[in-house]
């Protein structure tokens, strides 16, 4: 196909909100933890775990994110993005995740809002985005403990009367799947627990407290408000039926499991049946609490999924197009799940929150010659607009990532972002693709402004 024709993908069904950006996390990219800055949070502690991070790095430097505020704003208004999606460390906000607010790291988000608006960007804000604060992992069992749930509750409030509607939209929780399995379940995300029975009581409680969250914001502000999966397509790797029942079982615990909860008020019945006394211990009224209204579900998307019950696939064993991750290129994936989240669900507006991809970027004379992710980017966006093309709800796509950042348990080697980060002097180099979105996000502007001012369509 014409690589220039595959390279503009055409944004006519999008919607005229429709809203293009760029995003980060806190504990990826901040830095600032000294103790006067910021409290531990539970990543911290896993990165002083021997073995847990590849490179044996840690976030306490990142991409000292909070020190250059300033020119990253900079940085990202010249992407001529409409929203900046950023998440709020709640250790250096409440370093204890109880009790005293830290007015000085509060302080830094209302800087980094009002600079947004100062230059014409929509704040985007996560609440949850992993770095829960040490305190309440080792005095109350974090997430396991129900009483995080209402410790996270008190602190929502407390950003949404500090905040309010100066943020443009605010998500509740980044990924609970990720958060339940890989850090209580495999073990090798924070806090690096192994038992099934406490991921799936901590995907109850981070759930629950979505909705407690959701209501303490909407009791304070009027922004909207959602929440954000990891969600994509499980096929099954062969025609078997084993496989096929894998398929429908692991689509029960990675998505049915989230959106039944928050649209439905309800855990799928296969799945709870097939956990038996694994099933989260749930108290009455909790449904109701985590069915909320919604304005808005956030989906994060990098790859499909394989179902098997024999040997486990490999994208890269297979052949197929893999990026530095070993993940699968596969944009169709992304179309097939927004396509099944609206015929499956009653879904409010659905926010691709994260989409990109990490490729072993070389900088050399300056540039970085990223055209993969340039193809990564402009494929996936192409299936956002062929699922608004078939009616889908979309109101938003993110890059992920802004910066080269510290991508969890791969430290720094993985390089997610369209600016290329040198970590030695902290210089910050738009990539080829960074150069490539503001010129699609350029052109897209100028039809539109273009389609405001012609002369209105006469008989
Ligand atoms: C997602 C995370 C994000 C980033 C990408 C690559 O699961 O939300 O922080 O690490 O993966």
């Amino acid at each position: 196909m014409d690589r220039d024709k595959t390279l503009t993908p055409d944004l006519s069904h999008l919607p005229e909100d429709f809203v293009f950006g760029v995003a980060t996390s806190a504990f990826q990219i901040e830095g600032a933890a000294g103790p006067d800055q910021r409290g531990r949070s539970i990543w911290d502690h896993f990165c002083d775990q021997p073995g847990a991070i590849v490179d044996s790095s840690n976030g306490l430097i990142a991409c000292d994110h909070v020190a250059r505020v300033e020119s990253d704003l900079d940085l990202i208004a010249s992407l001529g993005v409409d929203a900046y999606r950023f998440s709020i460390s709640w250790p250096r906000v409440q370093p204890d995740g109880r009790g005293p607010i830290h007015a000085a790291g509060l302080g830094f988000y209302d800087r980094l809002v009002d600079g947004l608006l100062a230059r014409g960007i929509k704040p985007y804000a996560t609440l949850f985005h992993w770095d829960l604060p040490l305190t309440l992992q080792t005095a109350s069992g974090g997430w396991y403990g129900r009483d995080t749930v209402h410790r996270f509750a008190d602190y929502a409030e407390c950003i949404a009367r500090q905040l309010g509607d100066r943020v443009a939209s605010y998500s509740t929780i980044n990924e609970p799947w990720v958060v339940a399995m890989l850090g209580h379940e495999q073990g090798v995300f924070a806090p690096g627990l192994r038992s099934r029975a406490v991921a799936m009581q901590v995907s109850h409680h981070l759930l629950l407290a979505h909705g407690l969250a959701t209501q303490a914001l909407r009791a304070h502000c009027s922004a909207p408000v959602g929440i954000v999966f990891n969600m994509s397509p499980i096929h099954p790797l062969t025609d078997c039926e084993a496989d096929r029942l894998k398929a429908r079982l692991d689509d029960g615990l990675i998505n049915r499991w989230y959106m039944d909860a928050v649209l439905e008020g309800r855990y799928p019945a296969d799945v709870l049946e097939h956990l038996g006394r694994d099933a989260p211990h749930c108290e009455t009224g909790d449904a109701q609490q985590i069915r909320q209204r919604l304005d808005f579900v956030g989906v994060n998307y990098y790859t499909r999924s394989f179902a098997s019950t024999g040997e486990p696939w490999s994208a890269e064993k297979a052949g197929a197009a893999i990026t530095a991750m070993g993940w699968e290129i596969y944009p169709a994936g992304l179309a097939e799940h927004l396509t099944r989240m609206a015929r499956d669900w009653q879904c409010p507006p659905i926010i691709v929150t994260e989409n990109g991809a990490a490729f072993d970027d070389v900088l050399t004379d300056g540039e970085v010659d990223d055209s993969a992710r340039v193809d990564y980017l402009a494929s996936h966006i192409g299936a956002v607009a062929e699922a608004a093309r078939q009616g889908v709800p979309m109101a938003g796509y993110f890059v992920w990532s802004l910066l080269d950042n510290f991508e969890w348990a791969s430290g720094y080697a993985k390089r997610f972002g369209i600016v290329h980060v040198d970590y030695e002097t902290q210089q910050r180099t738009p990539k080829q693709s960074a150069r490539w979105y503001a010129r699609l996000l350029r052109a897209r502007a100028l039809q539109r402004s273009n389609a405001s001012t012609a002369p209105a369509p006469t008989r």
